[in-house]
């Protein structure tokens, strides 16, 4: 069977598009038509690889959402092309687990910075650029509806990108854009070493952990994350806007 073509033509930016979740969905916008998928992160070497391996449809751009500055320059990066975007992934976040009663502000800020104030001026900076009738998709966490141990700082931060796709359907009715957000469950990318540290034992304990709290009985693939945001940001979903889509493979379900 022939996949799908419903990003054909279509200009997407997928920040954090270099590793996991935001890779994967550069990799299916490609897959299925898009002419252009700017890719951001923070390494260089990382968005080279990614870049490599999705073909020339990929454009990497160095930028930290955190930083204003950066932004600005990657859309510039995207008005020198001369596009306008059809489809924005404000994907890129951290994950770091905090200890309540020894947490620095640093700790605080740093995810702050990333995961909110990030996704913040990532949609602001860019929205000039995105067309009417055009689709935003946040990447949130079902974290944000829970109360996990030492996680207090991730799960508020996610609690808040949630927040911003019910306003921003909301403020940006008058130009047709949809802004929706997709929250996964557990799934094994990058983050679960770089972010929440976690070592090959640890990991085959999350595997055990998953075998039976997640009714699907596994950790899902960033592919299977990324089709649920394909699907959330495609025509086929005109008519769903503000919401929260949860893909965890029923783990907050039951
Ligand atoms: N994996 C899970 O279980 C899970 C579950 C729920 C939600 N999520 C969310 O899914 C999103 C993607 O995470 P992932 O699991 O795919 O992890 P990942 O593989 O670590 O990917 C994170 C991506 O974001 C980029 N990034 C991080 N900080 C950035 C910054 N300040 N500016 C620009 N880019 C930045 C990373 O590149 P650089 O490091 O080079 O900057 C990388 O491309 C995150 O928002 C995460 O919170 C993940």
């Amino acid at each position: 069977m022939s996949t799908p073509q419903r990003y054909l033509n279509q200009v997407a930016v997928v920040t954090g598009g270099s590793t996991g979740i935001g890779f994967a969905i550069a990799q299916q916008l490609i897959n299925e038509g898009a002419k252009r998928v700017y890719i951001t992160g923070r390494s260089l070497d990382t968005l080279n690889l990614a870049a490599q391996t999705l073909g020339a449809s990929a454009i990497p751009v160095v930028s930290d959402v955190a930083k204003l500055t950066d932004l600005e320059a990657l859309k510039h990066a995207i008005e020198q092309r001369g596009d306008t975007l059809t489809q924005l992934f404000a994907n890129a976040g951290i994950a770091e687990y905090n200890s309540f009663g020894n947490t620095t502000e640093r700790e605080f800020d740093k995810t702050f910075d990333i995961n909110v104030k990030g996704v913040f001026f990532t949609v602001q900076t860019l929205l000039p650029l995105m067309q009417a009738s055009s689709a935003i998709v946040l990447t949130g966490s079902i974290v944000g509806n829970k109360g996990m141990e030492n996680l207090s700082i991730y799960s508020a931060s996610k609690a808040a990108v949630r927040s911003f796709a019910r306003t921003w359907a909301n403020e940006l009715k008058a130009r047709k854009i949809r802004v929706n957000t997709l929250s996964p469950g557990l799934t094994r990318t990058p983050i679960m070493e770089n972010g929440l540290k976690l070592n090959a034992e640890q990991l085959a304990q999350l595997q055990d952990y998953a075998s039976t709290a997640v009714p699907t009985g596994y950790i899902a693939t960033p592919q299977e994350i990324a089709a649920a945001a394909l699907f959330l940001a495609s025509n086929e979903a005109s008519y769903i806007n503000g919401i929260e889509l949860t893909v965890d493979g029923g783990m907050t379900q039951i």
